[in-house]
């Protein structure tokens, strides 16, 4: 039990001073185990016992998590139960995660999601460029009726038939909780970003540069002022090209797509070298449909200014070594553009391990609505980008190249 201490409560008049703060603290470490903080904690006050030295961290057990070790979270043996304290073995047991009362899925599972061997069905060994956070788990049969009931749309009937939708590399269908915060947002958010004093205004700027922040969040970025909203893939990439192509490149500079490419990363680059006199060259792709690093490493030379190479391949599904790519690419001089409209999807990304200038997705092929994608670019190309599209809100535009974010 914690005393009153015999003067004012300091905590009454406001904030506690320090001193106040240790001789809570001291008295409350006498009251529950006869003892003075640990070393390193706070001091005993004069006159006030030196208590026996807690373990320190090298002789602590380390907890076990999944059963994977967790360095850094000792395991204090031996404090007494103090009601409102947790003690060793409550920390276990938070530690140790519960049973799940419906079997966690395969990709499926809040951040930690899990990229299956499509050969062996077992987790894949990470590779550069793969986000290897969270924990592993085993593969269990798909629960397709449980997912089926989070998007109404399969609720409908086709030919007499219930829908069944296989068409997600194209465009993905979405689930209620998209939909409802589409109607959330026209019915109590709906306003111009970032430019109105008004409550409206300030709801619908915060919804959006939230969005950004999970964008970033969801592909690795360093800063949200790396994140710029486009209306998806192909708008990305046109950017791209007509901003920092446009200015970068010259007559006879090289630019390489490869053989795996969608349309969207391939005429963008087709008209910039028309109106400049810049080369498109194609990787070529092996037997097996891999990307040929060899014939790669070949075509590449000082000439070569950009890469611009998907991360999956949309007609057959190959998954390009990004990080590779990039690396070889790097190494002569080139900027390095990852398409990854089939890739977020499917795997765990991360712009910074793939150490790519470019990374650009579109929101409906991830369950979120038509019209919306991103483009990640390294701070150092947007700032040496000029601005596309003029008007809007963009003020700095006949000033500046991009400026600071947001864009
Ligand atoms: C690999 C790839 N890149 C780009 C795109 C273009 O995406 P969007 O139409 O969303 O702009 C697609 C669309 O299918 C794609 O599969």
């Amino acid at each position: 039990m914690i005393t009153s201490p015999s003067t004012a409560d300091p905590l009454a008049a406001g904030l506690p001073d320090v001193a106040a703060l240790e001789r809570l603290a001291n008295q409350f470490f006498r009251e529950v185990s006869g003892s003075s903080p640990s070393p390193g904690g706070l001091a005993a006050p004069a006159g006030v016992p030196a208590a026996p030295a807690l373990p320190t961290t090298p002789s602590i057990p380390t907890p076990s998590f999944g059963g994977h070790s967790v360095p850094g979270l000792p395991v204090i043996a031996g404090l007494p139960s103090v009601p409102g304290i947790p003690v060793d073995s409550d920390l276990k047991a938070l530690l140790s995660p519960a049973p799940p009362s419906t079997p966690q899925l395969p990709g499926f599972h809040g951040e930690g999601l899990t990229v299956l061997d499509p050969r062996t069905n077992v987790p894949a060994t990470p590779r550069p460029g793969d986000l290897t956070r969270g924990p592993l788990v085993a593969p269990v049969p798909f629960p397709a009726e449980r997912i089926r009931q989070q998007f109404p749309i399969l609720a409908e009937r086709v030919n007499g038939k219930r829908l069944v939708w296989l068409d997600n590399a194209a465009t993905t269908q979405k689930p209620q909780v998209v939909i409802d915060r589409l109607v959330k947002f026209y019915q109590t958010e709906n306003s111009n970003i970032h430019r109105a004093a008004h409550v409206l205004a300030a709801r619908a700027t915060d919804a959006y540069e939230a969005a950004r922040e999970s964008v970033r969040r969801f592909i690795g970025a360093a800063s949200t002022d790396e994140i710029v909203f486009v209306r998806g893939a192909t708008e990305g990439i046109n950017l791209i090209a007509k901003s920092w192509g446009a200015a970068h490149l010259k007559a006879g500079d090289e630019i390489l797509v490869s053989h795996l490419e969608h349309h969207a990363n391939i005429v963008p680059w087709q008209q910039l070298a028309k109106s400049n006199g810049a080369v498109l060259k194609v990787i070529p792709v092996t037997d097996d449909g891999a990307l040929d690093l060899s014939a790669l490493a070949k075509l590449l030379n000082p000439k070569v200014k950009l890469v611009s190479v998907t991360q999956v391949a949309n007609a057959i599904g190959t998954v390009v070594p990004v990080a590779e790519v990039t690396a070889l690419a790097h190494a002569v001089g080139a900027r390095v553009l990852v398409d990854g409209a089939q890739s977020v999807s499917h795997m765990p990304v991360n712009v910074q391990a793939i150490g790519c200038d470019w990374f650009v997705f579109s929101g409906h092929k991830v369950y979120g609505p038509t019209g919306i994608g991103a483009v990640y670019g390294r701070k150092e190309v947007l700032e040496a980008s000029p601005p596309w599209q003029g008007g809007g809100s963009d003020l700095r535009a006949h000033a500046v190249p991009w400026g600071p974010g947001p864009f």
